[in-house]
């Protein structure tokens, strides 16, 4: 049976469109058998998503020295609901951001250690116009996390 792979995203500029593409292209790479990729913009995200998939993509800028409003969001919609239900499950980060970007990398990992998630690959950082080097690190972290996710 096939496994999801659940991207959460929150893409408000063109910069942004181009890693989350990158991280699409990698997830989906077609050497990657029996992963369906989904996506959700993080302001749309369901407890009924987060709940059906079985690995997460989160994608944010930095916002406020946080991560964006929208990925809170997203958790505060669906941190109790999922609580217990996906422990264990691994999860992938990219930011793109110039100053603060710690801060919602703290913030990913204290939510994502209250839930049980475990952080499967390292998170992919990127500052300005997004370089081949940046892209492919986008491409290599949707490869890596739904590798994890094949049966
Ligand atoms: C309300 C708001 C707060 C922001 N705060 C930060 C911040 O603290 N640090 C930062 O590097 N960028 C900040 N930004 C810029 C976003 O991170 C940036 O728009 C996003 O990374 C996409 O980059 P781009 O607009 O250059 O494509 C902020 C943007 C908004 C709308």
């Amino acid at each position: 049976m096939s496994k999801t792979l659940l991207v959460i995203h929150h893409t408000p500029s063109p910069y942004m469109q181009e890693m989350f593409e990158a991280v699409v292209s990698g997830a989906t790479d077609p050497e990657i058998e029996g992963v369906d990729v989904v996506r959700r913009p993080a302001l749309a995200v369901s407890p009924t998503d987060v709940l059906s998939a079985h690995g997460y993509l989160l994608g944010s800028p930095a916002n406020l020295g946080y991560m964006s409003g929208a990925l809170k969001h997203a958790f505060d919609v669906c941190y109790y609901p999922c609580l217990d239900a996906a422990r264990g499950r691994p999860f992938g980060l990219y930011l793109h951001g110039n100053e603060g970007t710690e801060g919602a990398e703290r913030g990913v990992d204290s939510i994502t250690t209250g839930l049980g998630w475990v952080k499967a690959a390292e998170y992919v950082v990127v500052s300005g116009k997004p370089d081949k080097a940046d892209l492919q690190a986008c491409w290599e972290l949707g490869a890596t996390v739904a590798a994890q996710l094949m049966p």
